[in-house]
């Protein structure tokens, strides 16, 4: 980072097509296609935008195209899709037998594509990729995977969970972040040559907006390069994780059986969940966050966080 803000300056000056494009933007964006196994990735300023502009793009310019949405996607998705205009179907979350009895009821003719993610943040719970794979190639949809809360954690060069699992090849555009394991800040996908291109070409969110600053596309670089040579942060973290699970759990405490390296404790009460965090910072310096509505539907209140962020506070 400190050399490229020596060679390059703070700001990238521009949007990527005019002027804003710098060397290092090209770097990430091949180390973002190498991490995942793909031809092409594209770099946006944050994994919202890649994901709503994505989506909208995808929806609006493939003509008559239908979308399936898992019932618990991240609002990014679910706004790209609303924006894109195209027809949707929402299935019950993980539940590939709903899945596919909405996939019956198109045409097969259409375009479609199936948006979900793997690690899902507010239970921790992860998707049966495979099976969504396999109606996918069934019914002739494309597919389109949210690795947010994976990329950096899972996977033997920190590539996801659809790394991990071995079917990375099976996804059409996998989406992630560089602003939670990677540390950074911005968002991306990671595709065929020929859909990243149709993005590229289309996508209102990233032709229209300035680029990422060079110097951040160096650091989320680094980083990516990092963790897809080294296991020893993901071992550790494995480690933290089983730690913490077993502790809250040999106090009885109500979590929730995540396969993730997400550790929710349901509170079911917003004040209550709000109370529970300030009594474990002031009396025992344990600094997490509640997780309150509009994040999750009132009931689901809890306190949730990885446990790199349960930082003891002095
Ligand atoms: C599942 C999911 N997708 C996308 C995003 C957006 O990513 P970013 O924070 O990089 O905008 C988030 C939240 O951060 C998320 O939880």
């Amino acid at each position: 980072m400190h050399q490229a803000i020596d060679r390059l300056g703070t700001g990238a000056g521009g949007t990527r097509n005019i002027a804003g494009t710098t060397h290092e933007h090209v770097l990430l964006e091949q180390s973002l296609a190498a991490l995942h196994g793909k031809q092409a990735a594209l770099v946006f300023t944050s994994g919202y935008v890649a994901n709503e502009t994505s989506l909208a793009t995808l929806g609006k310019m493939m003509p008559n195209c239908v979308i399936f949405s898992d019932a618990l996607n991240h609002n990014s998705m679910i706004a790209g899709i609303r924006n894109s205009g195209a027809e949707k179907h929402v299935f019950r979350h993980n539940d590939p037998a709903d899945l596919e009895a909405k996939l019956k009821q198109v045409d097969p003719k259409r375009p479609k594509l199936i948006a979900f993610e793997s690690v899902y943040s507010m239970d921790g719970d992860i998707s049966p990729i495979a099976e969504f794979c396999d109606l996918a190639d069934r019914y002739g949809a494309f597919t389109y995977l949210d690795e947010v809360h994976a990329v950096g954690m899972y996977g033997r060069r920190g590539g996801g969970v659809a790394q991990e699992r071995g079917i990375e090849h099976r996804l059409h555009l996998i989406q992630g972040t560089l602003g939670k394991a990677f540390g950074m800040v911005g968002g991306y996908i990671a595709g065929s040559a020929a859909m990243v291109d149709f993005v590229r070409s289309n996508a209102p969110g990233f032709i229209f907006t300035t680029a990422l600053p060079p110097v951040i596309a160096a650091g989320a670089r680094a980083s990516i390069n990092h963790l897809m040579n080294s296991e020893a942060e993901r071992q550790a973290q494995r480690d933290r994780v089983a730690v913490v699970k077993q502790r809250l759990a040999a106090v009885g405490l109500p979590l929730l059986d995540s396969e993730s390296h997400i550790v929710p404790v349901m509170i079911g009460d917003a004040s209550l969940a709000k109370q529970v965090t300030d009594l474990l910072l002031e009396r025992h310096d344990i600094y997490v966050q509640p997780i309150n509505y509009p994040t999750v539907p009132r009931a689901r209140s809890a306190f949730a966080s990885p446990p790199a962020r349960c930082i003891r506070m002095r």
